[in-house]
C-alpha cells in the first residue's frame, strides 16, 4: 500500500512565510481576509504575483510581461519605484439590474515600477482585492520613453495549482456561440472546436478559451477569469499551457498582426478573478460592475427593462423569412398588428420586428456586404409609421432592429440617419446584430475595432436616448454600469440554436450558462418556448427542455430585456403563459439558493418597486428534488405562490410539454417540495396577498 506522509500545517506555513519574506513586501487582503494577493520582483527584476484564498494557494507564482512592435519588451529589470495601500467602500444604486444598491468595497495595493536602466519606462499594477475576487489591470502612465504603443503581446500569467475541472469554450476571436465543454485543464483542446458548419465567422488560432472560464478544483473551490472594463484595447483569449497547468492572456488581435493600438497615458481593463467555497458565489458577485466606472449619461429616465415579444423565433422554426422574395415575408404590417394585440393583451410592452429593412435577401453569405443594409428603408408591405402609430395606441414600443451582417464601415456611415429615424418615431430600443466575418476583412468580433465601435454605437444610441441588446458582441464586461443604455447582448449559445443548428443546446446547457457566460453580464437569451419540438415547421430540431425549464429561465437568466420568444398562436390560451405575464424584469434582490456547475441552480428574485418574488430552478438531464425554505420573503407577509412544475412523467425529449400549476399561500416559514423532470424545472410567482 502506497504511504501517505503528512508535513503539518505549521511547517507548511513557515516555509510559506520563508519563501515569501525573501522578495514579498507588498501585501493586500480582502476585507474579510479570506483573499490574500502577494507582489514580488524576482532577483532579476520581473514582477510575479500570487493568490491565496483561505490560506490556499488559488494562482501560484505568476508574471506579467507586455511586447511592443518595433520596442523592446516591457517586464524585466524592473525596480518598484514606490507603492501604496488604501481601502475603498460604499453603496451605489444601480439604474437597473439584478440588484437595487451594491456594495463596493475593497483593498487596494498599487505599486508603481520601473525600468532600472535604459528607457527607464514606467507602468503601475493596481490589485483591487474584494471578499468575492481579486482585479487588477496595469496602467501606463503618460512617458517620454513610451508614446505611441502597439501591442504585440500582453502575457499575463495565471498559474494554476491543480488540474482542476473547466468549463470552456474555445478561444475563438470571432464568435462566442460555441457550446461548453466541460474537462480537465490538461485535456483542454479548443482546436477540436474548429469548422462547425452553424458558425460562419469563427477564428480559433490556437489552444485558448474565452473568457468567462470558470473552474472546481478538487478541494471544491470555485474559480472565474473574467475581464471587467474593456475600453479602447482587445479581448483576452487565455492560452492553455497543459503541461504547467498555466493560462496566459493572448490578445485579439487581427491580420496585421497588431492587437492594441493605443498612446500613453492608458490603462489595460481589469483581469477579473472570482474566487468561492460555493458556486453560487459567482452568481452573487458584483464585482465586475464595481471596476467599472459610474454611469456618464444626464437623463436615466428613458431607460427602462422590459419584457418584449418578437416577429423572430417564426424566421428561425421557417415559417416566415426575413428576406420579401421569398413570399413568406414575416415583418408585415398585418404580422406586426398582430404580435402587438397579443402582447397589448398580455401585458408585455415590447415588440422586435426583423427583417423591416430592404436588403435581407443580400445578407448572410455575401463577400460584399456593404452598403446592403440603410436602416431606414421599409419593405414594401411593412408601413413603419402606420406599425408604430398602432402600437403606440395599444401601448407597445417597437424595438428597431441593426442587423449589419458585419459591414461595419457601412453602419457606421448609416448610424446617424438611422437613430434619426428612430426618434422620430419615438422609437428607443435597438438590437444590433454582427453575423459573419467583420469588413473591414481581417477584423474579428472581440479585437480592438470592434470593442471601439461598440463604444461608438452605445454613445450614439445613448444621445439619441436609445437602449441597444447587441447580438454577436464583443463579450460584455460590465460596461452597462457606466452606459446603462448597454442593456443585454448574446454572445453564447442561444435558443436560435435549438432552431436550426445540428447540434441543439443539451438539456445542461442552462445550468452552466450562469456560472460562465452569466458572471460578464445580461443575456438575451430568448426564452419561453412552449412548442418544444415544432415538427409543424422542422422535424429534426426541438428545444431540449420541458416546459417548466423554459418559464424557469426567466429567473434564473437574467436580461433587462426579456423576451416571450414563442409564436402568439402558441402562448394564445395557454395557461402556463400566466407566469411570462407576471414575472418581473428588474430585480430589487437576487439570491442564488443552490447551484452546482452542470446540474443544477435555483435563484429567486424581488422585483424592484412591488413586493412579488419570483423562483427559478432548472436541471441537466437528471431529476432532482429540492426541499426550498422560503425564508428570503419578508417578514410578517403572506404571499398566493403560483408553482408551474412538471409532471411525474414530463421528460425533456420523451415528454416535454407535460406541466402542473398549483397555487398555495405560503410565508417565510414555509418550505417548498421542487421536483424537477429530467431536463426539468420549476417556475414560481410569489404574489403578496392584499390585505
Ligand atoms: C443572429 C441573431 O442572434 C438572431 O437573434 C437574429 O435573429 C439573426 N442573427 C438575424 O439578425
Ligand atoms: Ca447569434
Amino acid at each position: 500500500m502506497k504511504k501517505l506522509y503528512f508535513i503539518p500545517l505549521f511547517l507548511l506555513q513557515i516555509f510559506n512565510y520563508l519563501a515569501f519574506s525573501q522578495n514579498s513586501e507588498y501585501k493586500v487582503n480582502s476585507p474579510d481576509e479570506s483573499i490574500e494577493v502577494n507582489f514580488l520582483l524576482t532577483k532579476g527584476g520581473q514582477p510575479d504575483y500570487l493568490v491565496n484564498f483561505n490560506g490556499k494557494r488559488i494562482i501560484d507564482t505568476s508574471s506579467f510581461s507586455f511586447d511592443f512592435k518595433n520596442v523592446k519588451s516591457f517586464g524585466k529589470n524592473l525596480m518598484v519605484a514606490n507603492s501604496s495601500n488604501s481601502s475603498f467602500d460604499e453603496t451605489w444604486e444601480t439604474v437597473w439590474g439584478e440588484q437595487r444598491f451594491i456594495r463596493n468595497n475593497y483593498n487596494e495595493l498599487k505599486v508603481n515600477l520601473e525600468e532600472k536602466e535604459e528607457l527607464k519606462r514606467k507602468c503601475s499594477i493596481v490589485f483591487r482585492v474584494f471578499n468575492d475576487g481579486v482585479g487588477f489591470r496595469y496602467e501606463f502612465p503618460q512617458q517620454e520613453n513610451l508614446k505611441d504603443v502597439i501591442i504585440i503581446d500582453e502575457n499575463t500569467q495565471f498559474n494554476l495549482t491543480g488540474d482542476h475541472t473547466c468549463w470552456w469554450t474555445p478561444g475563438d476571436w470571432d464568435i462566442t456561440e460555441h457550446l461548453y465543454n466541460t474537462t480537465r485543464i490538461s485535456e483542454i483542446d479548443a482546436l477540436s472546436k474548429r469548422g462547425h458548419p452553424n458558425l460562419i465567422s469563427t477564428y480559433i488560432p490556437e489552444n485558448a478559451v474565452n473568457t468567462p472560464v470558470t473552474m472546481k478544483t478538487d478541494d471544491g473551490i470555485y474559480i472565474s477569469f473574467l475581464e471587467a472594463n474593456l475600453t479602447d484595447y482587445s479581448s483576452i483569449t487565455l492560452k492553455v499551457d497543459k503541461e504547467n497547468l498555466l493560462f496566459q492572456t493572448e490578445l485579439v488581435g487581427n491580420d496585421a498582426e497588431i492587437k492594441v493600438k493605443t498612446k500613453t497615458p492608458f490603462a489595460t481593463p481589469w483581469r477579473l478573478i472570482l474566487i468561492g467555497d460555493e458556486a453560487k458565489d459567482l452568481v452573487e458577485s458584483r464585482t465586475i460592475l464595481n471596476l467599472n466606472e459610474p454611469y456618464v449619461l444626464d437623463d436615466v429616465s428613458w431607460i427602462n427593462p422590459t419584457k418584449y415579444m418578437g416577429i423572430w423565433w417564426e424566421m428561425h422554426i421557417g415559417k416566415s423569412t426575413w428576406d420579401m422574395a421569398s413570399g413568406k415575408h414575416g415583418a408585415t404590417t398585418e404580422n406586426a398588428k398582430r404580435y402587438i394585440d397579443f402582447a397589448s393583451a398580455n401585458r408585455i410592452k415590447g415588440l422586435l420586428v426583423e427583417g423591416w429593412n430592404t436588403g435581407w435577401e443580400r445578407w448572410i453569405g455575401f463577400e460584399d456586404r456593404e452598403g446592403v443594409f440603410d436602416f431606414v428603408t421599409p419593405y414594401a408591405d411593412y408601413d413603419i409609421k402606420e406599425v408604430v402609430r398602432y402600437a403606440k395606441e395599444k401601448g407597445i414600443n417597437i424595438i428597431m432592429h441593426h442587423e449589419t451582417s458585419s459591414a461595419v464601415k457601412t453602419y457606421e456611415q448609416q448610424m446617424d440617419t438611422a437613430f434619426a429615424l428612430c426618434k422620430s418615431l419615438g422609437i428607443h430600443a435597438i438590437k444590433t446584430g454582427y453575423v459573419g466575418p467583420i469588413i473591414p476583412k481581417g477584423e474579428y468580433h472581440q479585437g480592438q475595432y470592434m470593442v471601439n465601435h461598440n463604444r461608438k454605437v452605445i454613445e450614439k444610441a445613448a444621445q439619441n436616448q436609445i437602449m441597444v441588446d447587441v447580438h454577436e458582441p464583443v463579450t460584455p464586461t460590465g460596461l452597462r454600469r457606466t452606459y446603462p443604455n448597454l442593456m443585454s447582448a448574446e454572445g453564447l449559445r442561444g435558443q436560435e440554436f435549438n432552431a436550426w443548428s445540428i447540434d441543439m443546446n443539451p438539456p445542461k446547457h442552462l445550468t452552466i450558462v450562469p456560472f460562465t457566460r452569466m458572471l460578464a453580464g445580461p443575456i438575451d437569451y430568448t426564452p419561453g418556448i412552449f412548442d418544444i419540438k415544432f415538427d409543424k415547421y422542422k422535424d429534426k430540431n426541438q428545444v431540449n427542455t420541458t416546459l417548466a425549464h423554459q418559464l424557469a429561465l426567466y429567473v434564473v437568466i437574467y436580461s433587462p430585456l426579456q423576451m416571450a420568444a414563442d409564436l402568439p398562436e402558441n402562448y394564445e390560451g395557454h395557461p402556463a403563459f400566466q407566469f411570462i405575464r407576471d414575472v418581473g424584469v428588474d430585480w430589487d434582490t437576487s439570491i442564488v439558493i443552490n447551484g452546482e456547475i452542470e446540474e443544477y441552480i435555483t435563484i429567486t428574485r424581488k422585483e424592484r418597486n412591488t413586493d412579488k418574488w419570483f423562483l427559478g430552478s432548472v436541471t441537466d438531464e437528471n431529476e432532482r428534488s429540492f426541499n426550498i425554505s422560503l425564508d428570503f420573503l419578508d417578514e410578517g407577509k403572506k404571499y398566493v405562490a403560483a408553482i408551474y412544475s412538471d409532471k411525474e412523467d414530463s421528460h425533456w425529449d420523451k415528454n416535454p410539454t407535460a406541466y402542473k400549476i398549483e397555487i398555495l399561500t405560503v410565508d417565510k416559514t414555509t418550505y417548498l417540495n421542487l421536483q424537477l423532470a429530467p431536463g426539468g424545472g420549476t417556475a414560481i410567482s410569489f404574489i403578496p396577498v392584499s390585505e
